[in-house]
């Protein structure tokens, strides 16, 4: 079996023409030649598409090491970030560790467990986590690439002062590792100041595209996973596409069928997966498409399921309701574990007739009918199948899924490395919380809301 992701287009080849696709192709690769010949706005905020093969090696030494010390000094790792700046690495170790892992961790497995902070602004889930970690020993990565970002840093100031509280201020700064800009921002300050160990987020790499720096590996290496073996499956799916023809590419490909269906009135794409450690994948891919895309008037909508769990409550929709649809199903062709049906002597369930077959044969049974069936219902699907959930195939995806959207983005018109909307909440936020220098904000919006 190969162990490159493969972009399938089988059930939704009946969905366009070859005269569309062909239209789209010259569109498609003026959009490549724009990405990579870094010429059109944004294209500043490229420095991930070499990242793969050009990345610090000094830096990606130390992170192993600090993944080490952590793995031996903490029974618990919480990650504060926010956006790009958790995304990438909670899709990663949930898709690449075992199923309920830090239940198992917390009970003395081998690794830490790893939870997130910082990435909502909520008091129960603080007063959950503190509660969860409990008198177990733990540090901080805390990651912020601007170093000014409301919730995370709210979240650092809890956990700091916990940290402080039962390790000293010394030991404390011993445990907190900040990844943040190389010279700016209050957090670079803060570490600075503190003697943290620090990690840099490049200037030239934007949050959702920081999967692959010190963002994401720190605690992806932190969790025990192998992030050499990511780096490699990137570097060998940067190679592909940089390098094949239209025909033949699998990201140009994947954004040039989107973007036909897109025109033709498929205003969003559901991102589906049939394996519940790919949610997170999801989500990241969410932000990935909606934060590149989704500007100007102009847009895919990003939309997710984990399936077969929500063709029980969102199945009918997909199936029949407004024709807006078209869907990505991420296929994991080798779940890396067995399990058979077995045969029961009185067979009162009426299972008999599935005696022998694997559990995996019948959820790819289910992938494969409910394909068809989205099919008949007029929702396009196409397919990229994922030889293992390892390293070496997420760091694929991930390439893969940001390559595309960078093409995706110039393709619709738009600069896929800005994210001007996301400002408008904080403005009033900050208004609202009589933040100084939004003193103006905040006399329009109390008039609001009297
Ligand atoms: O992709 C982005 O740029 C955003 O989602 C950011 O990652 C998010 O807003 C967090 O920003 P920061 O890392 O500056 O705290």
């Amino acid at each position: 079996m190969s162990n490159r992701i493969q972009f399938d287009t089988t059930y939704a080849d009946s969905f366009l023409t070859p005269e569309e696709l062909a239209r789209m192709e010259e569109t498609i690769l003026d959009a490549n030649s724009t990405l990579i010949g870094r010429a059109a706005p944004g294209s500043e905020f490229t420095g991930w598409l070499d990242l793969p093969i050009n990345y610090d090696r000094e830096e990606f030494s130390r992170i192993k090491e600090s993944a080490a010390k952590i793995r031996s000094d903490s029974d618990v790792l919480v990650v504060i970030g926010i956006g790009g700046s958790y995304l990438g690495a909670k899709a990663a170790i949930e898709a690449l560790s075992p199923a309920f892992y830090n239940e198992t961790n917390m009970q003395g497995g081998k690794n830490p467990a790893i939870y997130f902070a910082g990435n909502n602004i909520s008091t129960r889930y603080l007063d959950g986590l503190i509660k969860a970690i409990g008198d177990k020993d733990f540090s901080v990565n805390v990651i912020s690439k601007s170093g000014t970002t409301t919730e995370p840093a709210v979240a650092f100031r809890v956990f700091k002062e916990l940290l402080e509280k039962k390790y000293g201020a010394e030991g404390a700064a011993e445990r907190i590792y900040a990844t943040t800009d190389r010279e700016r921002g209050a957090l670079k300050k803060l570490a600075d100041a503190n003697g943290y160990e620090t990690f840099v987020v490049p200037d030239d790499i934007g949050g959702r595209y920081s999967v692959l720096t010190a963002v994401g590996l720190l605690p992806i290496a932190a969790a025990g996973l192998d992030i050499d073996a990511l780096m490699e499956g990137a570097a060998a799916e940067r190679s592909e596409l940089m390098s094949l023809p239209f025909a033949e590419n699998d990201a140009l490909l994947y954004a040039a069928y989107r973007n036909v269906f897109y025109q033709k009135g498929k205003g969003v794409e559901i991102l589906a997966n049939y394996e519940p450690g790919l949610h997170y994948v999801s989500e990241w891919w969410k932000q990935l498409y909606g934060e590149s895309e989704g500007k100007g008037g102009k847009g895919i909508f990003p939309a997710s399921v984990d399936l077969t769990t929500d063709l029980h409550s969102m199945g009918q929709f997909i199936q029949d309701g407004s024709r807006i649809l078209m869907e990505t199903v991420i296929c994991v062709d080798d779940p890396g574990v067995e399990m058979k049906v077995r045969e029961e002597e009185n067979d009162l369930d009426g299972l008999n007739y599935l005696a022998g077959k694997t559990i995996d044969y019948v959820n790819k049974q289910a992938m494969a009918g409910t394909a068809m069936a989205h099919v008949d219902g007029g929702v396009p699907n196409m397919m990229i199948h994922l030889p293992k959930m390892d390293e070496y195939s997420l760091g694929q995806l991930f390439y893969f899924f940001e390559y595309a959207c960078g093409v995706s983005g110039y393709a619709l018109g738009v600069n896929p490395f800005d994210q001007p909307g996301v400002e408008s909440y904080k403005k009033n936020m900050f208004a609202l919380l009589g933040k100084p220098g939004f003193e103006e904000r905040r006399e329009e919006l109390l008039k609001r809301i009297q």
